[in-house]
């Protein structure tokens, strides 16, 4: 059975004391997570150690770095290896944010590498795929990502493809305000689904955790996550605050 997912992506937010003191009063006030689900805190990078030192002891709880370097390691000053992250103890990290795509002119053939370089350590990439408010405007959202996925994860073999979270973040949503409704959301993760199916098969296709991404919040995150394609959520804004995360993560199904 896929797992039903709640992840903060706290992005470039937080001084050390505000994000211990957020991890702090999210994990006071966190009942106990089943088996079928799982809590994940991507925080920056800097404050790795710490995070993982706080989550000890908590069941399906873990800690996430939101952007590797594809290469194991070498002469790229300022940058992390998911290597690296691995041997910290970090075994979530985010790949091709459209904040990463948009800013940092990530492509899809360059996170097909960072894919690679994730699961080559066995460690879970949570793959974020997305369209523009003008190709929702347009009606083509759905090739669009199914273009992100070929490109970026149809490499895989499927075992590997199992070991991917994927993440819908329709970019017009994402600090919008603007979430898709809960129709527009289970439309477009089961055409995901659909194309994972395709390529590896219903089995495999049913296996993989699709994450929805784009002002999720309490208020919202019930009716998203009842829809049968939605395994939960990739949080931005709402996870910077306690009682909007917790109410997501109690929401999960
Ligand atoms: P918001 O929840 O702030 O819209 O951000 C979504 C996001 O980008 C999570 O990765």
């Amino acid at each position: 059975m896929r797992k039903q997912i709640a992840a903060a992506n706290w992005k470039m937010n937080l001084s050390q004391q505000e994000a211990s003191d957020l991890l702090t009063s999210l994990l006071g006030s966190l009942s106990n997570i089943n088996d079928n689900q799982q809590v994940i805190f991507s925080v920056p990078s800097i404050y790795i150690p710490q995070a993982l030192g706080q989550i000890q002891g908590k069941a399906n709880v873990f800690i996430a770095a939101q952007n590797c370097h594809q290469k194991a390691n070498g002469a790229f000053t300022g940058e992390i290896s998911a290597n690296m992250f691995a041997s910290a103890g970090v075994k979530h990290i985010v790949i091709g944010h459209s904040e990463r795509r948009e800013y940092f002119g990530e492509t899809d053939a360059l996170l097909a590498e960072k894919v690679n370089a994730v699961l080559e350590i066995s460690s879970t990439p949570i793959f974020c795929c997305g369209e523009p408010l003008a190709i929702r405007e347009a009606g083509t959202q759905n090739a669009f990502v199914e273009a992100q996925l070929i490109n970026a994860l149809f490499h895989l073999t499927a075992d590997q493809i199992t070991q991917v979270v994927i993440a819908y973040e329709p970019i017009w949503a994402i600090g919008t305000g603007k979430t898709a409704t809960s129709a527009q959301a289970q439309e477009i993760h089961a055409y995901i689904r659909s194309v994972l199916s395709s390529k590896y098969g219903q089995d495999i296709a049913n296996q993989i955790s699709i994450l929805y991404g784009g002002s999720v919040k309490a208020a919202n995150a019930i009716e998203l996550f009842s829809q049968p394609d939605v395994d939960g959520g990739l949080v931005g804004g709402a996870s910077l605050i306690t009682s909007e995360f917790t109410a997501i993560i109690n929401a999960l199904q």
